[in-house]
C-alpha cells in the first residue's frame, strides 16, 4: 500500500487487528455483526460459547470509557448464528476521529461479516414515541458534519458511497416481521446522530424536528457509513431511553439513559436474537 493509503483506522490497520484477534475469537463466517449501544450490553449475555477479546488487546483500539460500555469484542452464537459482537464503541465525544468511531466496523468486516446490526440508546424527538420504546432505523441525519471516510481512499472502499439505502429495506421488512411475530411495538424513524457531549438544549430538539429527525443521539453514524462504503448490509434499532430536551418534562442524566436501556433490554434481545436467526 502506498505511504498516503496508510491511515491508522484504515484497512490495512484492520487486518491486522482481525489477524491478532480471528484465532483467540474462533471466528469462520460470521451470519452478522452486532454493535451493543448505551445500556444494551446485556445482549452479549445471550451469545452461546462465547469468546472475549477486550478492547485494550484488540491492535488499533483505545481503550473504552463511558460507564455502560464493557469494551469487548465478542464471538459465538446466537440464534443458532454465528456472530461477533462489539460491546461498546468508540464516541467522537471522546475526543476520537470519525474515522476510529467507524474502524471497528473495518475490523469485524476483515473478520469475515457482511452484516452489520447498529444499536444505540436515543432522545426520543417524535412525540408519539415514549421512554422504553424500540425504534427500527429508517434513515439518519449525519449531524456530527464529521466523516469517517475523509482521507486517502482505502483498498475496497469507494469513494463517493451511494447513500440512498444506508438501512437495508430487506433486513428492515425481517425486522418489522419479527417483532409482528414477538409483539414487540417497533417504532420506525430517522436517527440524528450529534457530537454530543451534551444533550440537546430545547432550541436544537425544535430544530432536529424541523430537519426530520425522530430520535437523537451521539453515535452510529461514523460505524454506519463505513459499512456502506465497504459494501456491508446495515440494519439498525434505537433504544428510545428519554423524550429529547425541550420535549422531556425534567432534566436528562445518563443514569437513567441506563435504566431504560436495560428495562427495554428483553425486549431488545429477543429480536435481536429473532433477528438473526431470520438472516439468509
Ligand atoms: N440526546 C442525545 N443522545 C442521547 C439521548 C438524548 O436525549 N438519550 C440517549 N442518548
Amino acid at each position: 500500500m502506498s505511504a498516503a493509503g496508510a491511515t491508522p483506522y484504515g484497512v490495512a490497520a484492520a487486518a491486522r487487528a482481525a489477524d491478532a484477534v480471528r484465532e483467540r475469537l474462533g471466528v469462520r463466517a460470521p451470519a452478522c455483526a452486532i454493535v451493543l449501544g448505551s445500556g444494551l450490553g446485556d445482549l452479549a449475555h445471550d451469545i452461546a460459547d462465547a469468546r472475549r477479546v477486550p478492547f485494550a488487546e484488540v491492535p488499533g483500539f483505545p481503550t473504552a470509557t463511558v460507564v455502560g460500555h464493557a469494551g469487548a469484542l465478542i464471538a459465538g452464537t446466537l440464534g443458532g448464528r454465528e456472530v461477533v459482537a462489539l460491546a461498546g464503541r468508540f464516541h467522537m465525544y471522546e475526543g476520537h476521529d470519525a474515522a476510529l468511531a467507524g474502524f471497528p466496523v473495518r475490523v469485524v468486516h476483515a473478520l469475515g461479516a457482511r452484516t452489520l446490526f447498529v444499536s444505540n440508546a436515543a432522545g426520543g424527538i417524535r412525540r408519539t414515541f415514549a421512554p422504553g420504546d424500540l425504534m427500527l432505523i429508517a434513515d439518519h441525519l449525519n449531524m456530527m458534519f464529521r466523516n469517517p471516510l475523509i482521507g486517502p481512499l482505502q483498498a475496497g472502499d469507494v469513494r463517493f458511497p451511494d447513500m440512498s439505502d444506508p438501512y437495508d429495506a430487506g433486513l428492515r421488512a425481517i425486522l418489522r416481521r419479527v417483532a409482528a411475530e414477538q409483539g414487540i411495538r417497533l417504532q420506525e424513524g430517522v436517527y440524528a446522530g450529534g457530537l454530543g457531549p451534551t444533550y440537546e438544549t430545547p432550541a436544537e430538539t425544535r430544530m432536529l424536528e424541523r430537519l426530520g429527525a425522530d430520535a437523537t443521539g451521539m453515535s452510529t453514524v461514523p460505524e454506519v457509513v463505513v459499512a456502506r462504503a465497504i459494501g456491508m448490509r446495515v440494519a439498525g434499532v434505537s433504544c428510545i431511553t428519554n423524550m429529547a430536551c425541550g420535549i422531556a418534562t425534567h432534566p436528562l442524566s445518563h443514569d437513567e439513559v441506563l435504566e431504560v436501556g436495560r428495562e427495554a433490554g428483553t425486549r431488545f434481545r429477543a429480536l435481536v436474537t429473532g433477528f438473526v436467526r431470520a438472516l439468509d
